[in-house]
């Protein structure tokens, strides 16, 4: 017997068949974002696709034709305006840790380059910008983290792009390469809790690529100009096929 198909995957066949658009993606070389451009590439939904990072990356073993990097100095990011121009999407996975980088450099990087690059994004004509932001986020919130995130998302939403989406995910699920121990530990613990009610407090990589790489090909639901995602939310439009 067929199984009925929900709303979000009849929208995702009758849209996959856009593919003159082009794309950027911040944060590549990350867990998510690694994650994103073997989505975007598979999908074949963007005719071009620009990695725009820090440092260049082995697109080995990837089909990589029409990806494009650009390596940029995010404390300099007006001299790079080129790389944001001329984008339909733009997807920010861009993100470090206060662990790694300090309280300041944290929110140097999770908010202050993230918005830099959005504004250059919209000046240089891009319509929807998608964001990777966190459960939980707040710009109110007394956990930096969760403030930061908050402030990110409202400079963003302030740039008014045609579409804002925020992803908020919560903990993310993946092999990650680095240590970092208090999220290995988080990672274990909710590991297992996803295991019997998988959308509640964890989400695989996997899972967010999917569902922005879906998200990107789909109108906007009540031609709302900023929508939020929450877990369960990306959960569900991740595992539309
Ligand atoms: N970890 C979680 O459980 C969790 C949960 C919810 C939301 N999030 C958020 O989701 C987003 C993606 O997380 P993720 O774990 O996939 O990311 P990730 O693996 O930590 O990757 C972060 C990306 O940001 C880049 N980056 C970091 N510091 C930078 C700097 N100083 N200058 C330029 N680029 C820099 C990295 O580039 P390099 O490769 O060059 O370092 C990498 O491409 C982040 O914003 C994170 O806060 C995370």
């Amino acid at each position: 017997m067929a199984v009925p198909k929900s709303e979000d995957q009849k929208i995702l066949q009758e849209h996959s068949q856009e593919k003159n658009k082009s794309c950027f993606i911040l944060g590549a070389s990350g867990e998510t974002g690694k994650e994103l451009l073997r989505e975007i590439l598979k999908q074949q939904k963007f005719s071009r696709v620009t990695l725009i990072g820090r440092r260049k990356l082995n697109l080995e073993g990837l089909l990589y034709s029409n990806v494009v990097q650009e390596v940029v100095d995010f404390e300099k990011l007006d001299e790079s305006a080129v790389a944001f121009q001329g984008h339909d999407v733009g997807f920010c996975c861009l993100g470090t840790s206060r662990a790694k980088a300090g309280a300041d450099g944290f929110v140097r990087v999770d908010r202050d380059y993230v918005e830099h690059a959005a504004k250059l994004a919209k000046a240089g004509g891009c319509r929807h910008f998608i964001l990777e932001s966190s459960k939980g986020a707040d710009s109110s919130s007394s956990f930096l983290y969760l403030r930061t995130k908050g402030e990110v998302e409202n400079r963003i939403q302030a740039l008014e792009f045609d579409r804002f989406s925020i992803f908020r995910p919560a903990v993310l699920l993946c092999d990650r390469q680095e240590i970092r121990p208090g999220e290995w530990m988080a990672r274990k613990v909710f590991g297992m809790v996803a295991y019997f009610f998988p959308t509640f407090m964890s989400i695989p990589t996997t899972t967010v690529a999917q569902a922005m790489a879906n998200l990107a090909v789909m109108p906007a639901k009540d031609r709302q100009k900023v929508e939020v995602l929450e877990n369960a939310a990306i959960h569900a439009l991740g595992q539309s096929k």
